[in-house]
């Protein structure tokens, strides 16, 4: 049976290049896995009531049936401030509650952060990498991925350009792939 690595990407902007890298990886799953895109989208700001209270929105529970059906994550996130975005924390909070019953635990996980500037993320690449931590979400380390210039890196239907960066994105995938079988 394939494993499944579920992709967020972190921004909701209908033209985010995050949701176009995410989108490109689909196409990077080796033989044995399939990559789904796990949307972010329609999730309320997360408040403890909504579990304490029973009054969970159906959008969490298929959020975190979601991370439940997938063997690892890959996180395609922007930068908001040299952080990750709210909408990324929050997916993160959601997933990571009630208390004792968070879905992210163990599964193997890489950070691929991406910026239209230099950095290519480093700040919210770090943030987001002390999250998991906590989390219990083991990340990759090697290679690390700042993606800089995204908004150069596609053609004028969306999909990633043939170029330095697309095959740097392949080797990342497939570095990723030889790190979760010794980690899954
Ligand atoms: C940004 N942007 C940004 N870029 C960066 O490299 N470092 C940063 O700290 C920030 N901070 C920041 C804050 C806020 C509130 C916004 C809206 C934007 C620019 C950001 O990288 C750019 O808008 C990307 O296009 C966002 O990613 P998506 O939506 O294209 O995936």
């Amino acid at each position: 049976m394939s494993k499944i690595i579920g992709i967020i990407a972190g921004s909701l902007r209908k033209e985010s290049f995050s949701k176009k890298i995410a989108n490109g990886l689909l196409q990077m799953a080796p033989e044995g896995f399939e990559f789904r895109i796990i949307p972010i989208d329609e999730l309320p700001i997360y408040n403890q009531d909504f579990d304490d209270h029973q009054n969970v929105p159906a959008t969490y529970v298929t959020f975190r049936n979601n991370i439940q059906a997938v063997d690892g994550l890959i996180f395609v996130t922007p930068e908001y401030n040299r952080s990750i975005p709210s909408v990324l924390k929050n997916a993160l909070d959601v997933g990571s509650r009630p208390y004792g019953e968070s879905v992210w635990d163990r599964k193997p996980g890489a950070v691929f952060s991406n910026s239209p500037g230099n950095i290519g993320g480093f700040g919210a690449n770090h943030h987001l990498r002390q999250c998991l931590t906590f989390l219990n979400i083991p990340v990759m380390q090697q290679p690390e991925v700042y993606l800089q210039k995204s908004n150069e890196l596609f053609d004028e239907k969306g999909d990633l350009k043939e170029g330095d960066t697309k095959e740097f994105i392949a080797k990342a995938v497939n570095a990723y792939i030889e790190w979760f079988g010794k980690n899954a």
